[in-house]
């Protein structure tokens, strides 16, 4: 594939009004999140909800492509099309997650580093045959007493630009996800401070090793207060300093920034993006948009809870969440579109 293709396909998934559908946890997660719901544990069932979600009808007009397991990228529906397929035939870019987790960093308690460098360049190649046109490498920085060190933050970027180069290399185009946890009580002043030292170093790695900026999608935490921070900032001081951190760190070449949602509440996580668009959109050189996992799902999957006859509420209530984080994309949400859906 040419320069120019992958870079085209960087850009067709952060193109106008659409996001990407991160289901590529891992089995275990998977299998936690079912457990909570009473649904089995098997990968009957796990195929079973990966059909709902991805043959909801018209998410392709929402959603630039989703992100698959090594499971599920190897599935099919369960009248033999491959979930490849349903994908591209929706006109959406199959992606693929890649690394292999995040462990425990030695000599540094209650920290980590995210493996899946071994081996990766023969998994790419596979994944780019079976259809990949896109990966996701994931890194987790936790911001607590003394924490993080610069050890982390170091060897998490040179991952990540390790990872992406690879991608590269393979034609596909790397999701570059520094997660900066919001699990803790630290203020979102703090927050800011560990995000913007995270995505200099990751981007200072990223131009190091080679890595073409406009040909990657980069996936951060947005800056704000952790969960059990007392004083909760409101959706204006998120936009405000999450598009202040961006702007200092994060060059314009990149075609785009797809954000995590880390945890927060389905209707926080579309508020938040849709003021950083609607306020400050214009003036931004990327594109930003979501790539949301829980803040897309959670409803879908607490109205599947593992039975047939629940898929066709399942899938519109994916549909709807697709539809107003669509619009968050372009600073158009309105708490009117979530009435809608009450009204349903
Ligand atoms: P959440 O939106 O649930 O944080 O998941 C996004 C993701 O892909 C994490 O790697």
């Amino acid at each position: 594939m040419s320069a120019q293709e992958l870079a085209a396909n960087a850009q067709a998934m952060v193109s106008e009004g659409k996001g990407i559908l991160a289901i590529d946890e891992s089995n275990g997660t998977c299998n936690k999140r079912f457990q909570k719901l009473g649904i089995p544990t098997t990968e009957e069932a796990r195929q079973a909800y990966r059909q709902m979600l991805l043959t909801a009808p018209g998410i392709g007009e929402f959603i630039s492509g989703p992100i698959l397991y090594d499971e599920t990228i190897r599935q099919s529906t369960k009248d033999g099309t491959p979930f490849v397929k349903v994908i591209t035939d929706a006109g959406m870019l199959p992606g693929i997650k890649v690394d292999t987790g995040a462990k425990e960093l030695a000599g540094h308690p209650d920290e980590k580093v995210t493996e899946g460098l071994d081996g990766l360049r023969d998994r790419l190649a596979e994944y780019y045959q079976m259809g990949a046109r896109f990966a996701k490498w994931r890194a987790v920085i936790t911001i607590g007493e003394g924490i993080p060190s610069r050890a982390c933050i170091e060897v998490n970027a040179h991952a990540l630009a390790r990872y992406a180069a690879l991608c590269q290399e393979a034609s596909i185009v790397p999701i570059v996800e520094p997660e900066v946890l919001m699990d803790g009580d630290h203020t979102i002043e703090r927050c800011y401070e560990v995000t913007e030292e995270v995505l200099r170093t990751v981007f200072n790695q990223l131009i190091t090793q080679g890595v073409v900026l406009e040909q990657m999608v980069l996936k951060p935490n947005m800056v704000i207060s952790a969960q059990d921070c007392p004083q909760q900032a409101s959706v204006d001081q998120v936009a405000e300093a999450t598009v202040r951190c961006l702007l200092r760190t994060v060059p314009a070449a990149v075609p785009g920034i797809a954000f995590l949602s880390g945890g927060q509440s389905n209707e926080l996580a579309t508020a938040n993006l849709n003021a950083m668009n609607a306020k400050y959109g214009s003036k931004l050189p990327w594109k930003l948009t979501f790539s949301y996992g829980r803040a897309l799902q959670q409803p879908s999957l607490e109205s599947w809870k593992g039975e047939k006859a629940n898929v066709p509420t399942a899938q519109q209530k994916l549909a709807h969440r697709a539809k107003c984080n669509s619009a968050a994309a372009t600073g158009s949400y309105s708490e009117e579109m979530e009435k809608q859906m009450a009204a349903v």
